[in-house]
């Protein structure tokens, strides 16, 4: 099957479930797309080291004694072992399984009993390298090194964001929520692209935002969206605003106590995702606000997900050839089938 990298045809709902699809997507989409890792100040440090997941890859961010960030992949090059597993500060990295210890730039530098292998050399040994970059006080990873900069791809969005009255420059480190969600990980982006399922499915979240209003814009790279505090809802603070940035990246920031919420896509099977939520508070926002906010943003999630994994049962029993979507209120599904359709369409033929 030939396709047009521009089309906006709807894909087939085969392509939610096939595991050569997910591989190619794995191959081509997030193996050279930057994605969200967390917070520039989660690295802030000499020693910080922040792993993260691009689809299958296991990767880390450290910031070395030099100051400079690092990205590079967090699998040991002894037998596979993931180096570091949880956010930290440390001097060196040393694999968990037999001690292979490297530097925070990725060079191996020792390995127990290697003196014993006369053909043993450490030289041969390091880390391959990731691109990592902060941009707007977060910091992203793309496990391709010869990638386009992420600044040049994201272009206006910087002062889109500085226009929206919040203090995205302001992140310290976030309070993290996972999920892990049984659907391909296009269902949670469409999920997250279009709001007609809100009135119904979200009802606490629609007393709040007028959807009537709800507007969107797209860009080559990235997606803005926004909807108005409803009048005489009660709520406070500002409009709600997503930022939408290819491949599964979302930056919001949502009604309520100063906050930016980010949500990260993580596609671990072809019927199975990690949904990371991240929130950001400023540091005055006192700790009983912080809790009803998010427990509102928990319901609302709670809400999302039986759906989305119903939705992965349904396109994967072969009963629905492909989407039917409700345009223009989900025009946005049909930005992203092109983007899907132009990385991977011409390599997968059904
Ligand atoms: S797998 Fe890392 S030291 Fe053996
Ligand atoms: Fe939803």
């Amino acid at each position: 099957m030939t396709i047009d990298a521009t089309s906006r045809q709807v894909l087939p709902a085969q392509w939610y479930s096939d595991p050569s699809v997910f591989e190619i997507e794995q191959r081509r989409i997030f193996g050279h797309s930057w994605q969200l890792a967390g917070s520039a100040a989660q690295v802030a440090e000499p020693g910080d080291c922040l792993p993260f997941r691009a689809g299958e890859l296991p990767l880390l961010v450290t910031r070395d004694d030099a100051g400079a960030l690092n990205g590079m992949v967090n699998v040991c090059r002894h037998r596979g072992s993931e180096i570091v597993r949880e956010p930290g500060r440390h001097k060196r990295l040393q694999c968990p399984y037999h001690g292979w210890t490297y530097g925070l730039d990725g060079c191996l530098r020792a390995a127990p009993r290697s003196r014993e292998n006369p053909d043993f050399s450490v030289d041969r040994h390091r880390l391959p390298r990731a691109q990592a970059a902060e941009w707007s006080s977060m910091l992203f990873v793309n496990p391709d090194s010869d990638a386009p900069p992420l600044a040049g791809l994201l272009g206006e969005l910087g002062t889109i964001l500085d226009a929206t009255s919040v203090p995205w420059s302001a992140m310290g480190t976030p309070i993290r929520r996972e999920w892990e969600i049984q659907a391909n990980w296009k269902i949670l982006v469409e999920n997250y692209l279009e709001c007609y399922h809100c009135p119904l499915v979200h009802p606490s979240f629609s007393g709040v935002i007028d959807m009537d209003d709800f507007s969107w814009r797209e860009s080559e790279h990235f997606i803005i969206q926004g909807g108005p505090i409803r009048d005489g809802s009660g709520a406070t603070g500002s409009d709600l605003f997503t930022a939408y940035i290819w491949p599964n990246t979302f930056l919001n920031t949502y009604p309520g106590p100063a906050n930016v919420t980010t949500q990260v896509i993580v596609p671990v099977a072809p019927d199975r995702s990690v949904l990371i939520y991240d929130y950001y508070f400023l540091e005055e926002v006192e700790e009983a606000t912080q809790r009803e906010f998010l427990e509102f943003w928990d319901i609302v999630q709670q809400e999302d997900v039986p759906l989305c994994e119903s939705v992965h049962r349904g396109l994967a029993s072969g009963s629905l050839p492909e989407p039917n979507l409700m345009l223009p209120r989900e025009d946005l599904l049909g930005w992203l089938h092109g983007r899907v359709r132009g990385a991977i369409g011409d390599e997968f033929t059904s």
